[in-house]
């Protein structure tokens, strides 16, 4: 598995709170299309944009619900499926998590999520990379933020979910309304307006239960 050295990801972002999730901090970048140049300087042509650089909608709603309503996760083993910078899986661990698994498939997230953590004085994230082939890994609760971003994501993403709740686990994705999600199966457990990043606008946002 690649390795994408934590220098990268200090020195080609910025440290910014989330609007929906002050209480964490994370390395974010100014100008993506640069960060994403830099990347490929670095790694080849062919990288993936920088997910891992942003707290996206879906993300910051599902980290604000864990961190609000911490008996969700207090006490369980919970998986951060498509982590990006690990915001959802760091306010797993605030929120008094036993054990957090991170698993996202691109090398500069699974860095960046141990750099945030670092950051947040969070220890003890465990950093995984794709899981969403193979039978979901032994955990109480599975958190998905904003990983239905787009129609074959989506179609890897739900069967997954689907076996992980038929094993026990209870789900939840953070969504801001994006169309491949099957509302009609799902249960809302609770809304939240995040702030653009750029501009005035505000993006509701979900977060649903696998009922
Ligand atoms: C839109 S970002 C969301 C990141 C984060 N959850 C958030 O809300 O800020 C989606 C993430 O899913 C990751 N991803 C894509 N395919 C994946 C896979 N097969 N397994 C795990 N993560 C994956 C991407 O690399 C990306 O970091």
């Amino acid at each position: 598995m690649r390795t994408v050295p934590a220098r990268f990801v200090r020195d080609h972002t910025r440290v910014q709170r989330p609007s929906a999730v002050p209480e964490v901090r994370l390395h974010v970048a100014d100008d993506v299309v640069a960060l994403w140049e830099a990347m490929e300087a670095e790694g080849g042509a062919g990288e993936a944009p920088p997910f891992w650089a942003a707290a996206w909608p879906g993300g910051q709603a599902l980290a604000r619900h864990v961190l609000d309503r911490p008996a969700t996760v207090a006490g369980q083993v919970v998986l951060d499926l498509g982590a990006g910078s690990g915001l959802v899986a760091l306010a797993a661990a605030r929120a008094g998590a036993a054990r957090v698994v991170a698993s996202d498939v691109d090398p500069y997230s699974r860095t960046a999520v141990a750099v945030n953590a670092g950051l947040n004085g969070v220890a003890g994230i465990e950093v995984v990379g794709d899981v969403l082939g193979g039978d979901p890994p032994e955990v109480d609760v599975v958190l998905a933020g904003d990983v239905c971003y787009d129609r074959e994501m989506t179609e890897r993403v739900l069967p997954f979910l689907d076996r992980a709740r038929a094993r026990g686990a209870e789900v939840y994705v953070g969504d801001p309304g994006r169309p491949y999600l099957p509302h009609a199966r799902l249960v809302a457990v609770s809304t939240l307006d995040v702030p653009e990043t750029e501009g005035p606008g505000v993006r509701r946002t979900t977060v649903w239960r696998l009922p």
